[in-house]
């Protein structure tokens, strides 16, 4: 050994020690927890290819905010599922719509012991499945989009959502939803932007949860997963426009982008751990090929080590329930 001196194994030698040095801790309160609400449900339901992930009913989803603040979550954000679907996603847009009524439901019920946060886009609410507004050729239409997104976020933030999330990847969609937000009065409503959000495989699990429509795929407006430098783009816009918060989605796979904008901005970075992300982790662990919970808290470590600091996650609350055992 050439420097016998220098031996890094002392500071892993226990538990203790290894507590004392570690440079990464995930906090409860930096986890936000997804969660479903399906228009018309009296009984929660289990989605298949999400085991542990209910569909609420608007009950349902009550009590599992409760429990969610009381885990100590940092936050929740909602997706609403509704009973029908039409061309223009109106479902979204109409303060009686499921996610509208769930946000009011959920701030009645946590107020401001957790942050509120919705989706915002209209994917859930089209007959197609995208997440904008068709041309009559069937392309996806920017600007035509952002006039329903403006929309829609004044209908969320008139419903006492704290938090907006648009997640369509629409050019310009941050500046029109501040514009939106303010214009109504809702100086303090925060825009959470997915401002990297990829065309990814990772999300398949999720289109069931939602039930989505979609007929194809999203390579129009989602990024091009062999691309690094075009999401410091998107980031920089966004920021420009007035994003609170910027995410970078899916996680895992994407350490990489999570670090290139932790360097590269100044606002708060959050990173959505996706529902295949999820998936793949609970059926390997279902069949006894990895250990769960150790896969689990790795994961969150490895994301909160990359450099985000808020991490949207379909086990929040578990996580939260281990942490707290932990430290
Ligand atoms: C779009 C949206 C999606 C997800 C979150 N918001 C689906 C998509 O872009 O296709 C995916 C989340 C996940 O996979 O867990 N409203």
């Amino acid at each position: 050994m050439p420097y016998p001196e220098i031996r890094p194994r002392r500071l892993r030698r226990n538990a203790a020690v290894r507590r004392l040095v570690s440079e990464t801790r995930v906090d409860p309160a930096e986890l936000v927890v997804p969660m479903f609400v399906k228009e018309g449900l009296t009984e929660p339901r289990q989605i298949a290819s999400l085991p542990g992930v209910l569909q609420h009913s608007r009950d349902s989803l009550r009590k599992a905010a409760a429990e969610a603040v009381q885990a100590g979550v940092g936050g929740i954000m909602l997706f609403g599922v509704p009973a029908t679907r039409d061309e223009r996603g109106s479902g979204g847009i109409d303060p009686g719509g499921i996610l509208n009524v769930a946000i009011a439901d959920v701030v009645a019920e946590v107020g401001d012991a957790t942050v509120v946060m919705s989706d915002l886009c209209l994917d859930e609410f089209t007959s197609h499945g995208h997440c904008g507004l068709l041309t009559p050729d069937g392309d996806v239409d920017n600007d035509a989009t952002l006039a329903a997104y403006a929309e829609m976020a004044v209908a969320q933030a008139a419903a006492g959502v704290g938090v907006v999330g648009p997640s369509g990847m629409m050019d310009g969609q941050v500046g029109v939803v501040r514009r939106a937000l303010d214009a109504a009065g809702h100086t303090d409503v925060a825009v959470l932007a997915y401002a990297a959000k990829y065309a990814s495989a990772f999300y398949g699990p999720f289109r069931d949860a939602v039930e989505s429509c979609l007929d194809g795929d999203r390579r129009t407006y989602q990024q091009d997963p062999a691309n690094l430098r075009e999401s410091l783009r998107e980031v920089a816009l966004d920021v420009a426009e007035g994003a609170d918060i910027v995410m970078v989605k899916p996680a895992l796979p994407y350490l990489d982008v999570v670090a290139a904008v932790r360097a590269a901005v100044d606002v708060p970075v959050a990173a959505y751990q996706v529902s295949g992300e999820y998936a793949m982790v609970e059926a390997a662990a279902a069949n006894g090929w990895i250990d769960r919970e150790r896969v689990m808290l790795e994961t969150l470590t490895s994301i909160r080590r990359a450099g985000a600091q808020i991490i949207l996650t379909y086990w929040a609350v578990e996580a939260a329930r281990l942490l707290r055992e932990r430290y």
